[in-house]
């Protein structure tokens, strides 16, 4: 046991419209860089009108970043420069490095009722920027559910909780993915790297988490947690249900725009310079 990290900021996600016109809640991003460090934004894209998300995400380019694509509910078709497609449904995860750069296409399928998820940026060290790219399809039945006793239960998408392994390995910055749930009246104890930045981000019900149980957090609370060991998450009446997610800090200067981050501004010159002129795919 060691030190238990406290809470340095809670905020709710802010509204915002991305894409081709999706509305969707925005964690954080462009404004708290370098707060998340290795992360860069995190969208939540929950909701029950299909004229929320529809238009989707037609043809755009990343270089220089990693995209995590998590479905809670429905159904995403996938696209790319390189000749991949798919369909993420609910549960799948796909974690893409875009590296030296990807054109793709991310589009709602239209069904009845809800669509759900979340998509994660992770910055790429300078020294991985310009890699190939890569894709990891996980389906739902390939990431480990833990059972921690009558208290909590957590899938593990990268990282490791009681021996379980996530499926998403060998990415640099060292990343946990968690999606825990923490029954009423329950605690869910677990050990983090010191000097890794972590945050959680409700999406269920509502949890205390910090030990002094200063302020219950409910649905679209974003709580970044100052350094320490170990996060300690309880609840009241209710249950909670979120994402836990930690990394280890790159600490190399941002150059952001857009769908591109890389590490000055001359590189997002040439990048969008590329794009235009037709030269922005290095591989596939
Ligand atoms: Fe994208």
């Amino acid at each position: 046991m060691g030190q238990v990290r406290f809470i340095e900021k809670v905020w709710k996600s802010r509204p915002t419209m991305e894409g081709a016109g999706v509305r969707l809640n925005r964690a954080f991003g462009f404004y708290e860089v370098p707060l998340f460090d290795p992360f860069l934004l995190l969208d939540d894209f929950g909701s029950d009108n299909p004229d929320d998300y529809l238009a989707g995400f037609p043809w755009h380019p990343h270089r220089g970043i990693e995209t995590i694509t998590y479905m809670l509910e429905g159904e995403v078709k996938h696209g790319d420069s390189l000749g991949n497609s798919g369909t993420i449904g609910t549960g799948d995860v796909q974690w893409m490095t875009a590296g030296s750069g990807i054109i793709h296409e991310e589009m709602p399928h239209r069904q009845e009722g809800l669509m759900a998820g979340f998509q994660l940026w992770a910055n790429l060290p300078a020294s991985d920027k310009m890699m190939d790219p890569r894709y990891r399809d996980i389906r739902s039945d390939e990431i480990p559910e833990v059972s921690l006793g009558n208290s909590a239960k957590a899938k593990v998408i990268a990282g490791k909780v009681n021996g379980a392994k996530g499926p998403v390995q060998d990415v640099v910055t060292d990343p946990e993915y968690l999606d825990v749930t923490v029954n009423p009246k329950s605690e869910f104890r677990h050990k983090v790297e010191r000097g890794h930045n972590v945050f959680a981000y409700v999406f269920e019900g509502e949890a205390y988490f910090d030990e002094e149980k200063k302020e219950i957090c409910g649905i679209r609370n974003v709580i970044l947690f100052g350094d320490g060991d170990e996060v300690l998450i309880s609840t009241g009446d209710k249950h909670a249900r979120f994402l836990l997610i930690s990394g280890k800090p790159i600490n190399e200067p941002v150059a952001w725009q857009g769908p591109i981050v890389m590490n000055t501004k001359e590189e997002l010159q040439i990048a969008f310079g590329e794009y235009r002129n037709g030269t922005f795919i290095k591989h596939g």
